[in-house]
């Protein structure tokens, strides 16, 4: 990488797969953070230009369409199959590893693991076929669930329906797993959410997981074999400020998730046209191993026990998980999962 004022810049004499695979990554960054705001922008924008009869037609679709997301939304294998994906799987690259086949008999509740900043692992495994997970899983149709928030924006909340993501909400998740007879469907859910995003450092593995036993529940109640899935190097793709628990700054986080429902990890990863500091991920490695999936037998009313036998069952799994494969993926030897 060419070197100058002490900051390394792209090299822009790089390879085509290169120069596209870097496409892929700033197609992924369009859509997380600018085109939200242009959609939020633009009825202001086609308000004060009078094109109303855009905003009416969009308006009218907008608010047939509001139940969507809680309806299983309507996954395009179109949109999974965009050529921009398999481009952001080659940039760290992702890559997707099978232990089991999944039978199209059952349905499946899927427990993504970390966070990370951003689940760059959980978006490119699931909602696209980047790393192939049509031809992996033949039969089986994934739903990847996120916060209702991220369905009010306008296009941006298509283009998510489109890749099959779902509102992360019980009701939504009952819609899709709750019918015995519909199988071979699979809900995945990011489960330490942005609480643990605040643990998202390279080299660290450390998950909230401990007090979150919704997804146990909800698979008591549907009858979904619950399936632990870890990403090595979800935490290596962006740098972010110590917050160790106790500190100054992770205070400051836990009350503002208290008080306005939202902590923001501080992070920075590199540039658009420097490697130095910015907001696209590093090109580091992910590797996702998709476990075995764990009979769960429907229950009508799920106790407390059940719920908590099951859930210490699915730890068990996921940290078993975590030490089969932790050495393939550059994980030391004497790092253990931290599970809090
Ligand atoms: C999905 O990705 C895999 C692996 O890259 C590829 O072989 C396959 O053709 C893709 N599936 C479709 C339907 O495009």
């Amino acid at each position: 990488m060419p070197q100058f004022l002490g900051v390394e810049w792209v090299d822009v004499f790089s390879s085509w797969d290169r120069k596209k695979s870097y496409l892929g990554v700033v197609w992924h960054f369009f859509l997380t953070y600018p085109l939200g705001i242009i959609t939020m922008l633009m009825p202001f924008w086609l308000f004060f230009t009078f094109q109303w009869h855009i905003l009416i037609i969009y308006s009218i679709w907008y608010f047939y369409d509001a139940d969507s997301p809680k309806r299983g939304g309507y996954q395009s294998n179109w949109v999974k199959k965009w050529r921009v994906n398999k481009w952001f799987a080659s940039y760290f690259p992702i890559t997707l590893h099978k232990t089991v086949d999944f039978s199209p008999d059952h349905n499946y509740l899927i427990g993504s693991h970390p966070h990370g900043i951003i689940s760059m692992a959980a978006w490119c495994n699931f909602a696209t076929n980047g790393t192939g997970i049509l031809e992996k899983f033949p039969g089986i149709r994934f739903n990847l669930c996120t916060l209702a928030l991220n369905f009010k924006m306008a296009i941006r909340r298509e283009l998510l329906l489109l890749s099959g993501i779902i509102d992360c909400s019980r009701e939504s998740i009952e819609y899709v797993l709750g019918d015995p007879q519909k199988t071979g469907r699979a809900v995945v859910l990011v489960i330490g959410g942005a609480e643990e995003a605040l643990d998202a450092h390279p080299g660290y593995h450390c998950l909230t997981l401990k007090s979150r036993k919704g997804f146990v529940r909800e698979a008591l109640l549907t009858g979904a074999h619950l399936v632990p899935v870890y990403s090595f190097g979800e935490n290596d793709v962006f740098e972010q400020w110590e917050n160790p628990i106790g500190s100054k700054l992770r205070r400051f986080q836990e009350w503002s998730k208290r008080i306005f429902g939202i902590s923001y990890p501080i992070f920075h990863g590199r540039g658009f046209l420097q490697l130095t500091f910015g907001y696209l991920p590093y090109r580091k490695p992910i590797d996702t191993v998709i476990g075995a999936p764990i009979p769960v037998t429907r229950v009508e009313n799920p106790s407390k026990e059940q719920i908590n036998e099951l859930h210490e069952i699915y730890m068990q799994k996921l940290v078993e998980l975590f030490e089969t494969h932790k050495e393939k993926y550059n994980v030391p030897k004497e790092t253990k999962l931290i599970l809090q």
